[in-house]
């Protein structure tokens, strides 16, 4: 009987960081509607250089870069898109409508959004963090913020987030 109700344990551990695993990625527009005008959480976001950093990899300063790393397009190259967009490198069954143009998106600093952006779930900051939303530190900035990037001129956390502040809709 303990034995059993190991395995089970087991099992179900299993299972929950699978349905984990599994929030998927809906893209910016999906959580425009409720972000809006309370909070303006979207229109800072959209606004800001993260939400042009794909457009950016098509400009001539960045096809300059790239040519000096041998790179024929930065738009499409690993080397350069995998920080300058959400979308690039998710798995394609996790993608739930977010496009690569939507650059460095929502759901880079606070996690996947299927699961958390249900009205009930988002009123309830508990419920959120169980069902996959970050609160970004420092950490995650320095992912894309470091000396990999050729443009790389230092990082101060306190500036930067301040520069990207946006409020909660409340
Ligand atoms: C149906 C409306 C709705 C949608 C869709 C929605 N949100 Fe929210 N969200 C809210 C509300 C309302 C709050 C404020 C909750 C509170 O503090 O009472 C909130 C709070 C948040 C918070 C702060 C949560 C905390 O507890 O720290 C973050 C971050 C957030 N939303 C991100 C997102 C992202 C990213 C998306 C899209 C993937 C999204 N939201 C979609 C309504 C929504
Ligand atoms: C997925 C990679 C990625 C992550 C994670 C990331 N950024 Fe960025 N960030 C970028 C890129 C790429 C740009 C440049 C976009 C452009 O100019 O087109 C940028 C630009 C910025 C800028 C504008 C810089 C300027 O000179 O005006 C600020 C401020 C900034 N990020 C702050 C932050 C903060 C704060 C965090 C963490 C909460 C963060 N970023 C996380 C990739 C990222
Ligand atoms: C490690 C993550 C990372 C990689 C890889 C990366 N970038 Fe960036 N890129 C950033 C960040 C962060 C910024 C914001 C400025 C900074 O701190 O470098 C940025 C800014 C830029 C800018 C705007 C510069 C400015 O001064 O406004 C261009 C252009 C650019 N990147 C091109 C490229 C190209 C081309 C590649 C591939 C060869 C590339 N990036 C690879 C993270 C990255
Ligand atoms: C570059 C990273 C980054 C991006 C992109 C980003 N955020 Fe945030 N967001 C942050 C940081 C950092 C905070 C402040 C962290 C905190 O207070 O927990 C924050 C805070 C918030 C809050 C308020 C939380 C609170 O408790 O006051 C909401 C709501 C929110 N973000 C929603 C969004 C939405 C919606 C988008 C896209 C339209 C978005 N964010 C894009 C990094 C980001």
């Amino acid at each position: 009987m303990k034995k059993l109700s190991i395995v089970m344990a087991c099992m179900l551990f299993l299972l929950s960081n699978v349905l984990l695993a599994q929030n998927k990625y809906v893209g910016a527009k999906n959580c425009k509607m409720c972000h809006m005008a309370k909070g303006k959480a979207y229109p800072v976001w959209a606004a800001s250089k993260h939400a042009k950093a794909f457009e950016t990899l098509k400009t001539e300063a960045a096809l300059k870069i790239a040519k000096e790393k041998g790179i024929a397009d930065p738009s499409t190259d690993a080397k350069c898109v995998k920080c300058h967009s959400t979308a690039f490198g998710i798995d394609a069954k996790l993608n739930a409508g977010i496009t690569k143009e939507e650059g460095v998106s929502c759901e880079t600093c606070h996690g996947a959004g299927s699961a958390y952006k249900a009205p009930a779930i988002m009123r309830n900051h508990d419920a959120c963090v169980t069902n996959g939303l970050i609160n970004p530190t420092e950490k995650l900035c320095l992912k894309c913020h470091n000396s990999e990037s050729p443009t790389f001129k230092g990082f101060n956390f306190a500036t930067a987030s301040a520069k990207i502040a946006h409020k909660n809709p409340k």
